[in-house]
């Protein structure tokens, strides 16, 4: 673990500038004023599983009530409404037939291309339970895993929704990563079957997804899988392995449309996520059922003040938590309309999302940092493309969430695409939280720019020491949250040791969750700004990244890489850049050679992650900068990757002119 970035402090400081909630949001919002935040912190404080039951008893449906609230018998396995049962899917769609909702439209869908297509709840329930059916009919159960490779399309939502209906756990794979990250996750999770598409359709390219599951499996340990259901969203002709792989076609042909949901466990696992840890490997970060549903309708609800007239859009795509919790699950559960897109936010031009906001008179928002920076710099380079040429005012509350949103960007979003009168909550949270933890209220909070502001009543979160102890507000520390909440991870998939260990030090107590960001409060208001991950994970446009994962991607190109070292540096588009540091195995390459042999590193990094993992700068040395004991100077390599002047002590290097080598970007 390294400290947390000094200098945040001043930051907080300068910025001084609040923005209140409107009046007009105010006055209709669910949480309306400061007061009724806080009366919802104190209930929680009083009486913190009273305060969970009943949200639990308000928001989700349960075929068996639960009569404990929280188990902490054996922390840090913390068991949520345990004795309830429920049915996830049921709490998305069934409970709305015979209500308003039941035609009310679920999902607006538009594809990459622009066309546009309607689904109500009614017709998605349908779509839902015959596909729970044609699962059912190729042998799937309660408890198997369902691996699921599919484009930002109703159909990837409707295998979701139809696991979850029958009791089946699934492992969403964003459609970017490799062959080998499908195969890992494949042989991890123990899937008995896959649901992918023939192709995805990205910024008018058709890329496959299906071949890559083909290569994937052919990469061998994937026995466990029986069957693999492709969704033709092209007429492109793939590749059939007979016996082992079906259209959707084939799967739902003759399926009724009636599958009664599978009532489950509250603490059933309802999905596997995979996410970059500090090791080579990523985390099967599990969550359970009941906690989670009631995390995601009730967020929608607190966070984005969601009404019901809303239309709610929220770009991420399924493949990452976000898409999880605030796609497949939450806005279904609270009944709202959701645009789906499935494209990219640059094409045909980077006006895509404005236009999409006016075509669909979307009223909240949500995307991520990331997108609004590059779309600022879109529209500064191109005034046909600034968002002034379409009509937003269907807008009432922006979101932001995956990294820390600069001030700057802040403040465009909040003038140009907000018009000064939508609130932007920020949300913080992460894969393994369920859902936002760290929020303002649009109706309530008072905002300050590049601040996620304070906690969601009953979460616990506290700046810490490295031994556990609360600092005061004003100095940077470890963000904590020293109690459980419902929708928190539950294990890391087949390795609950290393579940505690990465979650639970010892030197904490072994019961209060490290978040793995350093953060700072703010003296006088107590906000929490977030200053970055303190472990070796990286966030590179708003996608989380181990710079163990990339190294082990770099060593294993075992003709060409004899070490490699990976760390960040600040990026005004992306965030963070990754930048490899890497020693061959023949002699150093400089010019012309090191470009090339650089482009073909990042080509191997995309073969075997994907392309989002690809390092932005490749240097090479004949040696990387050690410690007498052997260990690699990061925080040294972290310096010449800004191209700071080197301050640390570098007199215990074997070969001071590697420090020049390395700082050569050809
Ligand atoms: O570093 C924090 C950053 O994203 C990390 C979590 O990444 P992931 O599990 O992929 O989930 C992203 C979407 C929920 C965090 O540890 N992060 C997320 N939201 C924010 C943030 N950093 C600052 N401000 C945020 N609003």
């Amino acid at each position: 673990m390294t400290a947390p970035a000094q200098g945040t402090i001043e930051s907080v400081l300068v910025e001084n500038r609040v923005f209140p909630p409107p009046a007009s949001l105010s006055a209709t919002a669910r949480v309306g004023s400061m007061e009724a935040y806080q009366a919802l912190c104190a209930e929680a404080e009083s009486d913190f599983e009273g305060f969970w039951a009943n949200r639990a008893r308000e928001h989700v449906q349960w075929t068996k009530p639960f009569t404990e609230v929280l188990d902490q018998s054996t922390p840090p396995f913390f068991k949520w409404f345990q004795d309830g049962e429920l049915n996830v899917s049921a709490n998305c769609l069934d409970k709305h037939i015979g209500t308003p909702v039941e035609n009310k439209n679920a999902i607006i869908f538009e594809a990459d291309d622009g066309q546009v297509s309607q689904i109500t709840y009614r017709e998605l329930l349908d779509r839902v339970g015959a596909f729970a059916n044609a699962l059912k009919a190729q042998g799937v159960q309660k408890g198997d895993r369902v691996l699921i490779y599919m484009p930002m399309t109703v159909e990837g939502i409707v295998a979701m929704q139809a696991c979850a209906r029958i009791g089946a756990t699934h492992s969403v794979v964003f459609g970017g990563f490799s062959a080998k990250a499908v195969n890992e996750r494949v042989i991890d999770a123990g899937a008995v079957l896959i649901i992918t598409a023939n192709f995805q359709m990205r910024g008018g390219k058709e890329l496959p997804l299906k071949a890559i599951v083909d290569d994937a499996l052919a990469m061998g340990g994937c026995d466990t899988v029986k069957k693999v259901l492709v969704y033709e969203r092209t007429q492109t002709a793939w590749n059939k392995v007979e016996g082992r792989d079906l259209s959707f076609g084939e799967a739902l042909a003759g399926q009724s449309k009636d599958c009664a949901p599978v009532p489950v466990n509250a603490e059933h696992p309802l999905f596997i996520l995979y996410t970059s840890g500090s090791t080579g490997k990523p985390k099967g970060v599990q969550h359970a059922s009941g906690g989670y549903i009631l995390w995601a309708k009730m967020t929608m609800e607190w966070t984005f003040d969601l009404q019901s007239n809303d239309v709610f859009w929220c770009t991420a795509d399924i493949g990452w938590i976000t898409g999880h919790t605030y796609i497949a699950y939450g806005p279904l559960a609270a009944g709202a309309t959701q645009v789906v897109f499935e494209g990219v936010p640059t094409f045909p031009n980077a006006g895509r999302f404005w236009q999409m906001i006016e075509r669909h008179r979307v009223s909240i928002f949500y995307t991520a940092p990331t997108a609004i920076r590059s779309l600022i710099k879109a529209a500064d380079s191109d005034d046909k493309v600034h968002p002034r040429n379409w009509d937003l005012s269907s807008l009432r509350i922006l979101g932001s969430v995956g990294e820390p949103i600069n001030p700057e960007a802040w403040m465009w979003y909040y003038r140009n695409i907000g018009g000064e009168r939508c609130p932007i909550v920020d949300t913080f949270w992460q894969t393994e939280n369920g859902g936002h933890v760290i929020t303002p209220l649009p109706g309530a909070t008072p905002l300050v720019p590049g601040s996620c502001t304070l906690p969601l009543p009953g979460i616990v979160a506290q700046i810490v020491d490295e031994t556990g102890k609360e600092l005061p507000n004003g100095t940077g520390g470890i963000l904590v949250i020293s109690k459980p909440w419902p929708s928190m991870i539950r294990t890391i998939w087949n390795d609950p040791e290393r579940f505690k260990k990465a979650y639970f030090p010892e030197e904490m107590g072994g019961s209060i969750y490290l978040a793995g960001d350093g953060a700072v409060r703010d003296a006088k208001t107590g906000y929490f700004r977030i200053t970055g991950r303190i472990d070796d994970v990286l966030n590179v446009s708003g996608h989380r990244m181990g710079t163990m994962e990339i190294e082990s991607a770099l060593v294993s190109k075992t003709d060409l890489v004899a070490e490699a070292a990976v760390v960040g540096r600040p990026d005004d588009m992306t965030g963070e850049a990754i930048c490899a540091f890497v020693v061959l195995k023949r002699s150093r390459p400089t010019g012309e050679e090191a470009k090339q042999i650089a482009k073909e590193l990042r080509d191997w990094v995309a073969k075997e992650i994907g392309p989002i993992a690809k390092p932005k700068d490749i240097r090479f040395g004949d040696n990387l900068p050690k410690t007498r004991s052997g260990k690699i100077m990061r925080r040294l390599l972290r310096s010449i990757a800004k191209g700071e002047a080197i301050t640390q002590d570098t007199s215990t290097l074997e070969n001071p002119a590697i420090l020049d080598q390395l700082s050569d970007t050809h």
